[in-house]
């Protein structure tokens, strides 16, 4: 008996081994491909392009906007990012296919910067001046400037739902209803998913929107875990980030925080909506990547941050159960961590 049990023992062993070194080849080929793509499509390596000129001018006038939220600006902060930040603005003015809202949000950044020194004098600003100046009347279309402005806060508790209570209702569907979503539902809930944070406010994601039918259904074969209800989705939303938004190595997974935030933000304002939702996984080796984008023609500079199947739910639906860990396994406590790091 010993015998059998011994060689299936032996068999598994030899599986794994091969499983094993499968997985690490394609762990290997995928890791090289999105580092190749960081570094040939990112906004460290294309500095010049358009996107990298928005990234570049949105992360300093967000540096602006930021210092001027401290307790204690220092008068006349960051000189050096705003010569920077005027220059690039000139430049990215020049473009026939300037985007005037990040235009105005850099004006408006300056001149509420320079309002708020205004009672110290200041050099190197008095050369700037007449360039913001130029540039503030030059720009081209609509906009919202930048600045700051007093914090609200939340709305009274009177007209405040619970959030608590609301995040809970939230669940995985994975039964949709024949019904459509109307297409204004889906881009009411994308415009409340802008106002989720990113990275310097430099708002990488981008979502494109499939309705049911012969296209979704082929992106939702490149995926494999929607099977058995995919196709029974309103709508497919594939969520991608644009790399041009990332300026140096340390942020080459920004992309994808920035874009599990948006989508979290995404999936509530549709549920607020009455529209139910299932993210849809994108981790995919490189050949699988390659599918989608044989299908979708993504722009060589977009990675993939997931996919969202969304409907309204079908009658007598069912969820998961979906219990959470215990909060103590969730909530560490730092103590017993302090100081025994290992790199
Ligand atoms: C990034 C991400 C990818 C997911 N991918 C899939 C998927 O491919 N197929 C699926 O059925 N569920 C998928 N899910 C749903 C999870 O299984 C589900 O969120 C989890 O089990 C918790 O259940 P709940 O959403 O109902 O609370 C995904 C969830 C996330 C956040």
């Amino acid at each position: 008996m010993a015998g059998p049990i011994k060689r299936l023992r032996q068999n598994a062993k030899q599986y794994k081994i091969v499983r094993d070194c499968h997985a690490a080849l394609v762990a290997a080929e995928s890791y090289a491909c999105d580092a190749s793509r960081f570094l040939r499509k990112s906004g460290m390596v294309r500095p010049s392009s358009l996107p990298v000129l928005e990234a570049q001018i949105t992360m300093d006038y967000h540096r602006v906007e930021k210092g001027l939220t401290l307790p204690n600006p220092n008068p006349w902060f960051g000189r050096e990012t705003i010569t920077r930040l005027v220059v690039n603005c000139l430049e990215y003015n020049g473009h026939s296919n300037a985007d005037s809202t990040i235009l105005h949000g850099a004006v408006g950044a300056l001149q509420a910067y320079a309002g708020t020194f205004s009672d110290e004098p200041c050099d190197w600003w008095r050369d700037l001046a007449p360039q913001v100046h130029i540039l503030s009347t030059s720009i081209l279309g609509e906009g919202v400037a930048g600045g700051t402005e007093p914090f609200t806060g939340a709305p009274p508790e009177s007209s405040r739902w619970d959030f608590s209570e609301f995040a809970r209702t939230r669940s995985s569907v994975r039964n949709f209803a024949p019904k459509p979503v109307d297409a204004q539902i889906i881009r009411n809930a994308i415009r409340t998913a802008q106002f989720t944070p990113s990275v310097c406010n430099r708002q990488p994601t981008r979502v494109r929107i499939f309705e049911r039918g012969h296209y979704a259904d082929r992106i939702l074969m490149t995926q494999n875990g929607n099977r058995g209800f995919g196709n029974t989705a309103s709508h497919v939303l594939l969520l991608s980030s644009d790399l041009s938004a990332f300026v140096t190595p340390g942020e080459r997974n920004q992309g994808f925080i920035d874009g599990g935030m948006f989508a979290m933000t995404l999936i509530y304002a549709l549920h607020d909506q009455g529209v139910s939702s299932c993210c849809l996984n994108w981790s995919a080796p490189r050949r699988q990547d390659r599918r989608l984008r044989r299908v979708v023609a993504l722009p060589n500079h977009e990675v993939v941050i997931m996919m969202i199947a969304i409907g309204f739910p079908a009658d007598g639906a069912v969820v998961t159960v979906s219990p959470t860990r215990e909060f103590a396994r969730v909530v560490l406590d730092p103590a017993t961590d302090i100081g025994s790091g290992k790199s």
